[in-house]
C-alpha cells in the first residue's frame, strides 16, 4: 500500500471506528460484534505503525498515549465553574421558586429538572471541532489541565460529531461543554474486586475514586479505571441555544452522553412529583446520584438572575437525605473467603437504613479498623449507598463510656486454625491453607454464583449442606451429584432434589467467560474473564495459554497473567479441569461473530507476516470463522505460514484438507 492509500484507508477506519465507538459507549447500542471493532482497530494500529505520518490526534488509537506528567498545569477557566446552592426539603425548593419569581417579576414558565450526578466536574474544550483541553473545576476560577486523562474517557468525543442541524459556529473556534466524570457502580465494584484479591486497601466510594482517577499523572492509570462522562451544560454562547434543554440537545448531537433522565416541568406540584419519583429509583441507576438539579429553563432569564457568591440564582440542587444511621457495634468477627482473605466484619444491633434492615457491615481490613479507631461496643455511623455493601463509616467517640474494646486480629484462621499470613506490602491477612474448608466453600459458592455458572438453587446454604454431607469436595463434584444422593439430605425432597440436579445439568455448557470467571482465579474478575474468553475463544486454547500470550491480551497486566499461569500449572487445578471434562462440562466457545466465514474452521501453522497468530485468528473470527489448534476432520482450511509444523501439514494432507498460504488469507480478509 502506498502512503496515499494508507492515509485514505486510515481516515475511513477512523471514521468507522469513531462511529462504532459512539454507538457502543454513548448510545449503548452496538451494531456490530466487539470482534469487528477490535479487528478494525488492529488494522488501524498496524497501518499507523507502518505509516506514523498518517496518525491524527482524533484517532481512536490516540486516547492513551501521552507520557506521565510531573504535575498538572493550572489553567484559568474562561467562565468560572460555579457550584449550586443545596436545599434539603420541598419547602426550600418552593422558597427558591418564590425568590426567582420575584426577581424576574413573573413565575418562570419552565424548569429543567435533571439528576445531580455524584462525580467530579470537568470542562472539555474544543478548537475547530477537535478536543484540545480538559480541565478540572479546581477552585472554580482555575482548574488543572487533565487533558491527557480526559482523552481516555470513551464518552468524550475527540472530534465533535458532524450534524447538519448544528450551527456552523460550534465547529469554528472555541467550544466548551461541562459535565460530570463518573465511575459507574459496576466498574467500581470490579476495581475493588481486583484490589481485594490483591489484598490492597479498597477504594472508598465511586466519587472519590473517579476524582482520584482523573488526577493520575499517568493517563494509562486513568484509562484503566474506565470512567464515564455525562454532560450537563454548554459553556459557550451558541445561536439558537435559548434554553437549558437546548444545551442538552446540542451536546447529544455532538456525540456526548447527556443525562437521559431529564424533564421539563411547569409547576411546583410536578417538581414535587419528580423528587418523589426519583427517591428510590435513583438507587437503581448504574451510577451514583446525590440529588436533583432544577434550573430556570429560559437562558436569558437564567442569566439575568445572576450569581451570588459562587452559585447561580437560577438553579438549585435538591439533596436527598444521606443513607446513614447509627447503631451499636456488638462484635467484630472474621470471615474467610475463597481467596483466603480474612475480612473482619461488624455484627450490628439490627437497624433500618434506606429501607432495609442492616445487621452486618464490612470493615474492610485490620488497618482500616485501626485507622478509624473502631471498637467493639462503639456507637457507629453506618452507611448504605445504593446497592453497595453497607459499611461502618466511623465511631462516635464522644459516646464512649470506657467499656469499648479494641479489636485484635486473630492469629489463626477461624475455620481451619492454621496461622494467618500477611505480606508486608498488603493490608489483608490470609489463610494460605489451600485445603481450608472456608476457601473451598468460597470457591464453590463463587463458581455457582449468578455471574459465574449461575446455578439456580445452589447458594451458600445449599453448598454448606452438600459439603457437610460429604457429597462434594470441589466445584467439579457438583456435576456428579445424583438426585437420590441429594434426596437423602434433610433439606431436600423428591422434587426439590430433582430440581437442583436439573439446574446443575442445565449449566454444563456455560459461555467461556463465565467458565473462566467461575474458576475463581485470583485477579480474574468478570471483565478480565471476558477479555480472556474473547482472546482465546475456546477452553482448549485458554488452558494451553503461554505466559507471553497472556501478556498480549489487551487489558491484562503482569499480575493477572502471572496469576493465571500459576493457576493453570497447578496439578490440583488440572484435576478439577479434568473432572469437569469427564462430567461433560464444556463451555461453549465465546460468542462468535457471524459472517462470511461462519461454519468454517481454520488451523494456523507457522508464523505470518500479517501479525501474530492470535491477531490473524481474531481477524478470521471476526468474520465468523472458528480457529483451532489442531487439525481434525472438522478442519476446513490449514493456513500455512513460514516454518510450519510438519505434522499439521501431513495430517491435513492425509485428511484431504485444503491449504492456504498467507497471500490467500490476506485476500480472504480483504474480500470478506
Ligand atoms: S449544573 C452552575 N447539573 O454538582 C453550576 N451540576 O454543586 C452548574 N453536578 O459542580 C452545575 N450533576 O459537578 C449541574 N445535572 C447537573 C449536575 C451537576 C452533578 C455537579 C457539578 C457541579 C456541582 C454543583
Amino acid at each position: 500500500m502506498d502512503r496515499q492509500s494508507a492515509s485514505a484507508r486510515a481516515e475511513r477506519l477512523r471514521r468507522q471506528l469513531n462511529e462504532l465507538r459512539y454507538q457502543y459507549y454513548v448510545l449503548d447500542s452496538p451494531t456490530v460484534d466487539d470482534a469487528v471493532y477490535d479487528s478494525l482497530n488492529v488494522e488501524l494500529r498496524n497501518l499507523e505503525a507502518e505509516y506514523p505520518e498518517v496518525v491524527t490526534p482524533d484517532s481512536p488509537t490516540q486516547r492513551v498515549g501521552a507520557k506521565p506528567l510531573a504535575k498538572f498545569a493550572s489553567v484559568a477557566h474562561t467562565l468560572p465553574m460555579l457550584s449550586l446552592n443545596d436545599v434539603f426539603s420541598i419547602e426550600e425548593v418552593e422558597a427558591w421558586q418564590t425568590r426567582v419569581a420575584k426577581l424576574l417579576g413573573d413565575e418562570p414558565k419552565e424548569y429543567y429538572a435533571e439528576l445531580k450526578m455524584d462525580g467530579l466536574a470537568a470542562s472539555v474544550i474544543y478548537e475547530d471541532g477537535m478536543l484540545v483541553r480538559g480541565l478540572t473545576r479546581g477552585d472554580g476560577r482555575t482548574g488543572e489541565d487533565v487533558t491527557a486523562n480526559l482523552r481516555t474517557i470513551e464518552d468524550i468525543p475527540l472530534r465533535l460529531r458532524q450534524d447538519p442541524t448544528v450551527p456552523e459556529q460550534v465547529y469554528r473556534g472555541r467550544f466548551e461543554v461541562r459535565g460530570e466524570v463518573l465511575l459507574y457502580k459496576s466498574t467500581f465494584a470490579a476495581l475493588n474486586e481486583v484490589k481485594a484479591a490483591a489484598g490492597e486497601p479498597l477504594f472508598a466510594n465511586p466519587r472519590n475514586t473517579a476524582a482520584g482517577s482523573v488526577r493520575q499523572l499517568d493517563p494509562k492509570l486513568t484509562a484503566a479505571r474506565r470512567l464515564n462522562f455525562h454532560v450537563y451544560g454548554v459553556a459557550s454562547e451558541i445561536e439558537g441555544v435559548a434554553t437549558h434543554a437546548h444545551e442538552h440537545e446540542l451536546a447529544a448531537k455532538l456525540g456526548f452522553r447527556v443525562e437521559p433522565h431529564s424533564e421539563l416541568l411547569y409547576s411546583l406540584a410536578s417538581i414535587k412529583k419528580f423528587i418523589a419519583g426519583w427517591n428510590e429509583r435513583r438507587l437503581d441507576l448504574p451510577y451514583g446520584t446525590d440529588g436533583l438539579v432544577f434550573t430556570v429553563n429560559d437562558r436569558a432569564s437564567y442569566l439575568s438572575l445572576g450569581v451570588v457568591g459562587k452559585a447561580p440564582r437560577g438553579a438549585v440542587a435538591y439533596k436527598y437525605p444521606a443513607e446513614q444511621a447509627t447503631t451499636t457495634l456488638l462484635d467484630i468477627q472474621v470471615s474467610v473467603g475463597r481467596t483466603g482473605a480474612a475480612t473482619p466484619f461488624a455484627v450490628l444491633e439490627p437497624t433500618l437504613v434506606a429501607g432495609s434492615t442492616i445487621q452486618m457491615a464490612t470493615l474492610h481490613n485490620e488497618s482500616e479498623i485501626a485507622r478509624k479507631d473502631i471498637r467493639i461496643g462503639d456507637t457507629v455511623i453506618i452507611q448504605k449507598a445504593g446497592d453497595i455493601i453497607p459499611e461502618v463509616v466511623e465511631p462516635i467517640i464522644a459516646l464512649r463510656d470506657g467499656t469499648e474494646k479494641p479489636f485484635i486480629m486473630p492469629q489463626n484462621c477461624p475455620v481451619c486454625s492454621q496461622p494467618l499470613h500477611k505480606k508486608p506490602s498488603e493490608a489483608v491477612w490470609r489463610c494460605v491453607n489451600f485445603d481450608c474448608p472456608a476457601l473451598e466453600r468460597g470457591r464453590i459458592i463463587h463458581f455457582a454464583s449468578k455471574d459465574a455458572f449461575d446455578i439456580e438453587g445452589l447458594g451458600e446454604s445449599t453448598v454448606d449442606v452438600l459439603l457437610d454431607a460429604g457429597l462434594i469436595k470441589d466445584m467439579a463434584d457438583v456435576f456428579s451429584l445424583k438426585p437420590d444422593q441429594v434426596m437423602s439430605l434433610d433439606r431436600f425432597a423428591d422434587i426439590s432434589a430433582k430440581k437442583l440436579v436439573d439446574a446443575i445439568e442445565s449449566r454444563k455448557h456455560v459461555t467461556l467467560d463465565r467458565f473462566i470467571y467461575g474458576l475463581g482465579i485470583r485477579h480474574v474478575g468478570q471483565q478480565t474473564a471476558r477479555d480472556l474468553a474473547n482472546y482465546f475463544g475456546s477452553l482448549e486454547r485458554f488452558v494451553a495459554a503461554e505466559p507471553h500470550e497472556l501478556d498480549s491480551v489487551a487489558g491484562i497486566g503482569k499480575v493477572v497473567s502471572g496469576s493465571v499461569t500459576a493457576w493453570l500449572s497447578s496439578e490440583r487445578h488440572r484435576e478439577v479441569l479434568r473432572k469437569f471434562a469427564e462430567a461433560g462440562v464444556v463451555p461453549v466457545s465465546f460468542e462468535r461473530a457471524t459472517g462470511p466465514l461462519s461454519g468454517q474452521t481454520f488451523v494456523i501453522t507457522g508464523s505470518l507476516e500479517q501479525g501474530s497468530r492470535d491477531e490473524v485468528a481474531a481477524k478470521l473470527e471476526a468474520l465468523g470463522a472458528t480457529v483451532k489448534d489442531s487439525v481434525t476432520k472438522d478442519t476446513t482450511y490449514l493456513v500455512v505460514g513460514t516454518d510450519p509444523g510438519a505434522s499439521k501439514i501431513t495430517k491435513a494432507e492425509k485428511l484431504g484438507i485444503s491449504q492456504f498460504d498467507e497471500e490467500s488469507v490476506i485476500r480472504l480478509l480483504g474480500a470478506s
